[in-house]
């Protein structure tokens, strides 16, 4: 399935977001950057709730998401609170892999004063280039969205 991907930072990501979109634009990509569009500040949890809903929404074609802001941590906190979110924060490229490998993450968070470019285009990578393994991550990924008992 191709992917695509739904991007959004607040002021504290927004150099690494345009940086990333250049990135994706590059791979052949198809992305759709939600905001914000200037260096004002501004509130992460508003673009962090309309990526998830994006992702959600364009799941059935393969789509992804990225959110940068100054740490990840907003972005990913605000992200998961949509049920079958699963946005990770990730700081290097195992953990990219991981993310996709093992807990299935459709969205990556990037912190733009933890990762340089260089690294965060390594980590992108790394996101987009790593399928699910299935199998027993299935279950456990299911697992996360279970009410409790
Ligand atoms: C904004 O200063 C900063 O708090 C925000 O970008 C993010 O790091 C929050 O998690």
């Amino acid at each position: 399935m191709a992917i695509s991907i739904v991007i959004g930072s607040d002021h504290g990501g927004l150099a690494l977001k345009g940086f990333l979109v250049d990135v994706l634009k590059k791979r052949g990509i198809p992305v759709e950057d939600v905001g914000a569009h200037s260096l004002e500040s501004c509130d992460y949890p508003r673009y962090a709730h309309e990526v998830a809903e994006k992702v959600l929404a364009g799941a059935p074609t393969g789509m992804l998401g990225i959110l940068v802001c100054g740490t990840g941590l907003g972005m990913s906190m605000t992200a998961n609170r949509t049920p079958g979110i699963r946005a990770a924060v990730c700081t290097d490229e195992y953990m990219a892999r991981m993310a996709r490998a093992h807990n299935n993450a459709n969205i990556l968070c990037l912190g733009e004063r933890v990762v340089g470019p260089g690294l965060a285009q390594a980590i992108l990578d790394a996101f987009l280039d790593t399928g699910f393994e299935g199998g027993r991550h299935q279950r456990r990924v299911e697992a996360i969205e279970l009410p409790k008992a």
